[in-house]
């Protein structure tokens, strides 16, 4: 008899496309995962109602209603409850856990990122890999570790960076690698072929 499909919640904070390849990967019968739930920081998230028309169960909450970071973890702790994931992907959530979090999703929270890492950290890579003269570019899926950006990685896709690109028809070329990416890295971690190591 196969392995149960491991179950995954996504956290958001925008429009979730990233979001929408790991939900339509998961459709095939054959994919080692099903989303279970989708959250998000953001009320006015568009990824929520996409999920939502998927028959996704959604939830928000908004971090500048609690005090401390702590605080809103503990209500993201709540919700996460209710769906008991095995995995948490992280996509296009846009705030910094804290390392008590990081660390109890040790090697079951995986993130995407718009760089090849260790490049480029934080915001505005594509601005950041022109800049640079860099010639290729990225995205990477890794392991979340407390630093932001950084723990190990699982997937890595380049594309070259051409003359005349500007930050927008870049993070265009990017997107498309990521939407690729992302549900095979997700696919190998919920195989378990992908694990967390140092
Ligand atoms: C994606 O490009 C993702 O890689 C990036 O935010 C975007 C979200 O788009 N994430 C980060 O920068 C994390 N550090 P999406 O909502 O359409 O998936």
């Amino acid at each position: 008899m196969s392995e149960p499909r491991k179950r995954v919640a996504i956290l958001i904070s925008g429009r979730g496309s990233n979001m929408s390849a790991l939900i339509e990967a998961a459709k095939a019968p054959d994919y080692p995962a099903q989303i279970v739930g989708v959250f998000s920081n953001q009320p006015d998230a568009g990824g929520l109602q996409v999920a939502a028309s998927h028959g996704i169960a959604t939830a928000w909450r908004w971090h500048k209603d609690y005090p401390s970071r702590t605080g809103f973890e503990l209500a993201i702790a709540d919700v996460l409850k209710l769906w008991r994931p095995d995995i948490i992907a992280l996509a296009g959530f846009m705030r910094i856990l804290t390392p008590e979090f990081t660390e109890k999703w040790k090697g079951r929270m995986i993130n995407i990122h718009p760089s090849l890492l260790p490049l480029h950290r934080g915001l505005h890579t594509h601005e950041a890999a022109i800049a640079a003269g860099d010639k290729e570019h990225g995205c990477t899926v890794h392991f979340v570790t407390p630093g932001m950006d950084e723990g190990p990685t699982i997937l890595q896709a380049r594309v070259p960076i051409l003359p005349g690109d500007t930050p927008d028809t870049l993070a265009e070329r990017v997107l498309a690698e990521e939407h690729r990416i992302y549900p095979e890295a997700l696919a190998l971690v919920a195989r378990g072929a992908a694990t967390f190591s140092g």
